[in-house]
């Protein structure tokens, strides 16, 4: 016999950063974030997992390709899972696991990520959301989504937000299990669901810092990173729960950017400085994020009020959001007027929500 179960998870967009940890291996942070999850029929994993008596070891595959599931992150996802697995009974078919039954069966995962492969854009969020909760559901693990997240956090620390759709905040927590450091929703997706997201995608290529060490350079040798943990995200976060119960833009956007900004400032003060707002500067000038940045902050100075907030995450590509579909249709003219579509096609913007733009 054999069992299968698939799952879908968006990616997330955090607008207060989760930057720096204070236990690597429970993948615990040193501030609580806030993100927006995406729609799913845009940057989403697919994931189908299956469990048979035949199989001989645990294996997995990506986009088609098999890859090895020795790294601490996933054994520590497994673990966590088949701790907590439930009894599973199929009397027509003839099937009955017992709980510990999940310590001897193997496991075969294939996912799939949807994403543009030229967009270089970051999957692991996604990825562990789905593997954890497509896997939970075929070992019938009987947990909430907060309790999933604390596993899907053990793969990927952005990924336990991505459990949730709409605003999600992963709380920090203070246990050094990382029993309360989980992911709540704060909102779901019908709550403010005229923002539109727009990536545009800068470049293709590959970050040079991975976050993880990224963050782990900071909590070294930043002294602006403590300032950030400790003062500045806590009062953030507050205002940010705010701005999103009271779906007001203008407080929203100014603390996204502000966020962001900060995030980079930090990067800047690590040592080595880690930089990854021009990482795209070389390819073409038009294309320096920086460059972004002071159009769109001129349109806010212009009409008075923030028409649109910005964000950037460990990679190049700018993430964008606007009020309403009228406001992110004069941000796509406005991008396409300052950076014309490029020979071969460098600057591709979509729009995430219904429908694709460009
Ligand atoms: C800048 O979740 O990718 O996107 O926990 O080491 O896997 P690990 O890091 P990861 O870091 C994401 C960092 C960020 C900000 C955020 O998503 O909050």
């Amino acid at each position: 016999w054999i069992l299968m179960a698939t799952a879908r998870a968006p990616t997330n967009i955090a607008v207060i950063k989760y930057w720096g940890k204070r236990d690597e291996a429970l993948i615990l942070p040193i501030n609580d974030s806030i993100s927006v999850t995406l729609d799913p029929d845009h940057l989403s994993a697919t994931t189908t997992v299956a469990v048979s008596p035949s199989f001989e070891k645990d294996r997995m595959w990506l986009n088609g390709k098999e890859i090895s599931l020795s790294g601490g992150r996933y054994q520590n996802c497994l673990r966590e899972l088949r701790n907590r697995a439930g009894e599973y009974t199929d009397e027509n078919k003839g099937i009955h696991i017992e709980k510990y039954d999940w310590n001897k069966l193997h496991v075969h995962i294939a996912s799939y990520n949807n994403f543009p492969t030229a967009a270089g854009l970051a999957s692991s969020a996604a990825g562990f959301a789905c593997l954890v909760f497509s896997l939970a559901k075929l070992m019938n693990v009987k947990e909430d989504l907060s309790q999933l997240s604390t596993i899907a956090r053990q793969g990927s620390g952005s990924a336990c937000r991505s459990l949730y759709g709409g605003f999600v905040k992963w709380t920090m927590g203070n246990e050094m299990s990382g029993s309360d450091s989980i992911a709540v929703q704060l909102a779901n997706e019908t709550h403010w669901d005229d923002l539109v997201i727009i990536v545009a995608v800068v470049s293709s290529r590959q970050k040079e810092t991975s976050s993880t060490s990224g963050m782990r350079g900071s909590v070294e040798t930043s002294s602006l990173i403590q300032h950030r943990a400790k003062v500045v995200v806590p009062s953030r976060i507050l205002q940010m729960e705010q701005a999103i119960r009271n779906k007001d833009f203008s407080s929203f956007a100014r603390l996204t950017c502000a966020d962001s900004n900060q995030f980079h400032a930090v990067c800047l003060d690590t040592s080595p400085p880690i930089v990854y707002m021009n990482d795209t500067s070389h390819r073409h000038d038009l294309f320096h994020n920086y460059r972004i940045i002071s159009i769109l902050e001129r349109w806010n100075r212009h009409e008075g009020t923030p028409m649109v907030a910005y964000t950037f995450d460990a990679g190049p590509n700018a993430v964008i959001v606007a009020p309403n579909q009228k406001v992110a249709i004069d941000l796509l003219q406005r991008l396409l007027f300052y950076f014309p579509p490029a020979r071969d096609n460098e600057l591709s913007s979509y729009v995430l929500g219904d429908k694709q733009i460009l």
